[in-house]
């Protein structure tokens, strides 16, 4: 049985309410709620409806755990951060600022992975003689893509209703652009992007393929909307990096086959995405000019300890208020550190300028990268070398200590691998006083 009812959705947001109202409760915006009527399953009992049947029910223990059934992309990288693969029926969502290689990382794993089973590659945005310009560029001329610009949810999805049993893998580039006949909103928008992903996902998961949706973040740094799409899908990865820095981050913020610690990184060169198997080592094949202010630290990036270098500048101020400028740290933790190494050291920054760059594009929002900011402070400001066999890592507390960080060991063991002799943390160094004597400053 089934019984008809009013329902009020905001053609803004996608918000529902049971009743009319001038304002989107959700969104805040004025008249958009539109009328629309809902088919609802009648269940005598509304309770007993959603319980699960008697004999369906089965205890923790008999529950059989199949194998998940991934689909490698060809990256190890790429792999590592979804948890060994694609999930066949898997929800991918690979959120990424506009021109940081989202097209170029998911046309090269369909080229890989389409050697094993063919890949169907919608491209909403582009139309089919942009995709062969990327991929002459990129050398794929595989057979086994097959490439359909369309931006119809209906019409993609009868496309994918017809050749599901021949593909392997969907793409979807980029959920932003589908438009769909079920929603009243312009296309883009969050009710449409949210009617499109959860209509494609469906039917996806009833044929067993995986999908990968490429979104937009907008300019707050959301994925289209107040997190709509994250609820709808499996995983979601993200892809980051400077424009003016080739090395791009791949992080998991949700991952419901895998830890969400994983990070894959990878160098945006001619041909395309190249993943670096061991970041420090090409971090630290990149040190050339060993000048005061330079010092190596190893920090978490997810789970992953990065050997990279902190570079400082501090030089002078003809201002009354000197200058602070950072890239890669937090802005407020560098005033936090200044404040530390006056208080602490009698080190006084009041008159000069302090510049702070992490290496490679990185950004280092943990505490542990603290120790080798104040030693690249220090070591610029007496204009003394720390020598390129010291790496150091450690939080700096407002009294002046260091303080232990997570997988202090895992560091320790990256640092040696690449080539540090001398290692400044908590355990050689209690306070900053004793590691700026370590470090020679
Ligand atoms: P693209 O994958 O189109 O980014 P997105 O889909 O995230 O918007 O890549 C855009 C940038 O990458 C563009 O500025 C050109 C650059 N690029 C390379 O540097 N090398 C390459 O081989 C390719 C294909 C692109
Ligand atoms: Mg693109």
């Amino acid at each position: 049985m089934s019984k008809v009812r009013i329902i009020y959705i905001c053609s803004k947001c996608g918000a529902r309410s049971a009743k009319w109202q001038g304002k989107c409760f959700e969104c805040g915006e004025f008249g958009t709620l539109d009328e629309k009527e809902e088919v609802t399953a009648l269940s005598k009992n509304p309770r007993l409806g959603r319980m699960v049947g008697k004999d369906k029910a089965v205890s923790l223990a008999q529950i059989e755990l199949d194998e998940v059934n991934r689909i490698s992309t060809g990256f190890v990288e790429f792999d590592r951060v979804l948890g060994g693969g694609v999930v066949k029926s898997s929800t991918v969502l690979l959120a990424g600022g506009p021109g940081l290689g989202k097209s170029t990382l998911l046309l090269q794993a369909a080229a890989k992975i389409s050697s094993i089973l063919p890949v169907l590659y919608i491209a909403a945005e582009e139309v089919s003689g942009q995709i062969k310009l990327r991929s002459r560029r990129l050398a794929i001329e595989e057979d086994n893509v097959l490439v359909f610009c369309e931006i119809d949810v209906g019409v993609i999805s009868s496309l994918i209703q017809d050749i599901a049993p021949q593909i392997g893998l969907v793409v979807i580039d980029s959920i932003q652009a589908l438009s769909s006949a079920n929603s009243n909103s312009y296309p883009g928008s969050v009710a449409q992007v949210r009617e499109a992903a959860s209509v494609l996902s469906l039917l996806c998961k009833r044929y067993s393929l995986p999908l990968i949706l490429v979104g937009h973040i907008i300019k707050s740094g959301a994925i289209a909307g107040p997190k709509t799409l994250e609820h709808l899908v499996d995983v979601v990865l993200y892809l980051e990096g400077e424009q003016l820095s080739d090395i791009r981050l791949l992080r998991g913020m949700k991952n419901r086959f895998g830890s969400v610690l994983e990070v894959g990184v990878f160098k945006m060169g001619e041909k395309g995405l190249e993943e670096i198997l061991d970041p420090s080592v090409r971090f630290m094949a990149e040190r050339k000019l060993m000048v005061p202010g330079a010092v190596a630290s190893v920090v978490l990036e997810g789970a992953r300890p990065l050997v990279l270098e902190v570079q400082s500048l501090v030089s002078p101020s003809g201002f009354e208020k000197p200058l602070r400028n950072v890239v890669g740290i937090k802005y407020n933790r560098l005033l936090m550190l200044l404040a530390v190494l006056r208080r602490r050291v009698g080190l006084n920054f009041s008159r000069y300028n302090v510049f702070v760059n992490i290496s490679g594009g990185v950004k280092v929002f943990e505490p542990g990268v603290d120790l080798a900011v104040c030693l690249a402070l220090a070591s610029s400001l007496k204009d003394k070398v720390v020598d390129a066999k010291i790496a150091a890592f450690g939080e700096v507390g407002l009294l002046g200590e260091v303080k232990n960080v997570t997988r202090q060991t895992q560091r320790i063991e990256v640092a040696s691998r690449v080539g540090f002799s001398k290692i400044i943390c908590a355990r050689e160094a209690s306070n900053l006083g004793k590691a700026l004597c370590l470090a020679g400053i």
